[in-house]
């Protein structure tokens, strides 16, 4: 079932120049393409959007305020499965339970710091293409 899905390499990511790292891993999957990409600093608005679900939350300002804290990389990448795919090549949220191999597993330590976010289900991946991509139907 081919799908799409949001994907953002978090300003950690940028800091330390893992970007092509993990933009590579995504791009040797077969099939799968990276159809837009954008190097962009998020403002409180966008970031309100894309983390609404988390407000109240204990980490909800941290969060935000690391994620405004320089550049992400936001992609849309399309292709089988995608969307269960990034989170598997991610691995889960706490980086310290992350397998190696996978993103977070070989490159993170701090749960808030966990290098990358993908979209967790269809509904959640065309909400949050729009937020960043107002442009694609
Ligand atoms: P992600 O799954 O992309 O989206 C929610 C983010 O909130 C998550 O990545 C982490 O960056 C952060 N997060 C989730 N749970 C915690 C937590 N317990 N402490 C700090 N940050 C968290």
């Amino acid at each position: 079932m081919s799908q799409r899905t949001l994907v953002l390499l978090k300003p950690d990511a940028v800091r330390r120049g893992l970007t092509g790292e993990i933009i590579s891993r995504i791009e040797r999957k077969a099939g799968w393409q990276i159809t837009a990409l954008e190097l962009r600093t998020l403002d409180q608005e966008t970031l309100e959007q894309h983390y609404g679900e988390h407000k109240g939350k204990p980490f909800y300002e941290p969060l935000v305020a690391f994620m405004a804290s320089g550049p992400v990389v936001a992609l849309i990448v399309e292709g089988e499965r995608v969307i269960e795919g990034v989170r598997a090549l991610a691995g889960p949220t706490d980086p310290i339970a992350a397998a190696p191999g996978s993103i977070r597993g070989d490159f993170g330590v701090i749960v808030r710091e966990n290098l990358v976010h993908a979209s967790d289900s269809e509904e959640s991946a065309e909400r949050e293409v729009k937020i960043f991509f107002p442009g694609r139907v």
